[in-house]
């Protein structure tokens, strides 16, 4: 059955709801909007989305990857009308709301070092720019003038100026790195095309000899190294090993290079530890948090850093120390509110360790789309998974780039009632933690029947 799509793109007889024509759709290509108008979502409830006709849909991706304990999570949503019933705004300077203070102390016992400090800001992009600024101006205060950043092949960090200037994923970023700060990439630690030719049994972490190489020339001008621990999740969540992780961590602290862990979209359980950085048993000096902070409901984000370089901001106002940054919102108390019942929810449900048994079935099941020919790849981590297309699996060849056969499987998915999302040739899961064995499943199941059809289709044209 096909699924009642919303209609109406350019609205023949409008019914506001269903006239697209004033919409601007991120992350998507005009034609697509035309021909496969964006589905309306009326209501939510648990792993599911319910659109205009009741139809519902497995949110496999919860939401862009925020949705941890499900849509309209009892307990979040009563936290916010709690506080919707005290203040909806408080300014962040000279004030503080009551659940922005609390929520400093419930992510501070959960931080790997419960020293560091906590600086609130809106969304993943926002708490990049905060950490690079601040790894810039803690070198300045230093007296030191180091200005450039070293970052990843395949990294994403924001789509803002600064997050977008350390992002490389050439769809997004190739344009923008012309007109702002050129910074340094080392090699992606994309295992399945391994840059320095190693295979999961000789890997030695040799793909970031390209980092030490930045490293040992240009050393005194780094003001930082970001990275995204364990997994590149835009570039189509590219799992790689603790081992190479390690090294990053290793290398920074042999060059003496702040290291900034971008836990946006990993950290808070995904990848089956609290935060992705402690599978090499590393704390980084400033570490990133969103998307799942505030289980998905309001934009809120945290950059922490290291007392070490809260140390050099902590001045009177003759010294000059002030880290002269803020957003309107920070600290927001709906949001803060959201975001202490959500970290009250990873304490009761005791994440990510009681998510071991839905981990391990989960990389059990995926690895049965080993079974078709067009799959290259699957890796999974934690709560993360990924489908690796190819023309040829003995080659790696690439598919022909209008095959689009992850969108087109991704499309099917919708009819079944399955929210799956492509990343080029990649289909990926990020399920809520909630999800359980049953309904995980289903959406591979669902996954399997759509990938199926799509490729049994477009074979004949590959
Ligand atoms: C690792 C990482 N960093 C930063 C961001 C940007 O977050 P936001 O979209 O909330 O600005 C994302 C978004 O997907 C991300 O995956």
């Amino acid at each position: 059955m096909e699924a009642p799509r919303a209609m109406n793109y350019s609205g023949s007889a409008p019914v506001p709801e269903y006239d697209f024509s004033r919409l601007w759709m991120p992350f998507t290509y005009h034609r697509d909007m035309v021909e496969s108008p964006p589905i309306v979502i009326e209501k939510g409830s648990g792993i599911y989305i319910y659109d205009t006709e009741g139809r519902g849909y497995i949110d496999a991706i919860g939401s862009w990857w925020v949705s941890i304990f499900g849509h309209c999570n009892p307990v979040i949503d009563a936290a916010i009308r709690d506080q919707l019933d005290k203040i909806e705004h408080v300014m962040m300077a000279g004030f503080v709301s009551k659940p922005a203070l609390l929520l400093s102390h419930r992510l501070g016992d959960i931080l790997p070092d419960k020293s560091m400090r906590i600086f609130y800001s809106d969304d993943g992009s926002t708490s990049v720019e905060v950490a690079l600024k601040i790894a810039l101006q803690y070198h300045a205060l230093r007296g030191r003038n180091r200005s450039e950043f070293v970052a990843l092949d395949g990294g994403y960090h924001g789509d803002t100026l600064g997050a977008m200037s350390v992002g490389s994923i050439p769809q997004y970023h190739t344009i923008f790195h012309d007109t702002f700060k050129k910074q340094n990439f080392a090699d992606s630690p994309y295992c399945y095309r391994c840059p320095a030719g190693c295979n999961s049994s000789t890997c030695n972490a040799e793909c970031m000899d390209s980092l030490k190489k930045i490293f040992e020339e240009k050393n005194e001008k780094i003001a930082g190294c970001i990275f995204e621990p364990m997994v590149q999740g835009a570039s189509g969540m590219r799992v790689y090993p603790d081992k190479v992780l390690r090294r990053i961590f290793d290398l920074c602290s042999e060059y003496n290079i702040i290291t900034i862990a971008d836990e946006v979209a990993m950290g808070l359980g995904r990848t089956g530890k609290m935060f992705a950085c402690d599978h090499a048993g590393r704390i980084p000096d400033i570490m990133c948090l969103a998307k799942g902070l505030t289980g998905g409901y309001l934009p809120l984000s945290a950059t922490v850093v290291k007392d070490f370089i809260f140390h050099e901001f902590s001045g009177d106002y003759r010294s000059g120390k002030i880290f002269n940054h803020g957003h309107t919102f920070t600290g927001n108390p709906l949001a803060a509110a959201a975001a202490c019942a959500s970290l009250e929810l990873i304490t009761s449900y005791n994440i990510p360790a009681s998510m071991q048994g839905t981990i391990n079935h989960f990389a059990l099941k995926m690895k049965e789309f080993l079974d078709y020919d067009l799959v290259g790849d699957v890796r999974t981590l934690g709560m993360v998974g990924a489908i690796e297309l190819v023309k040829n699996r003995n080659t790696k060849e690439k598919l022909p780039p209008d095959s689009r056969i992850a969108y087109k499987t991704c499309m099917k998915a919708l009819n079944y009632g399955l929210l799956i999302r492509p990343l080029g040739d990649v289909i990926y899961f990020m399920p809520p933690y909630i999800i359980t064995d049953e309904q995980m499943d289903n959406m591979l199941y669902l996954t399997h029947k759509a990938l199926k059809e799509t490729i049994d289709a477009e074979r004949s044209s590959l």
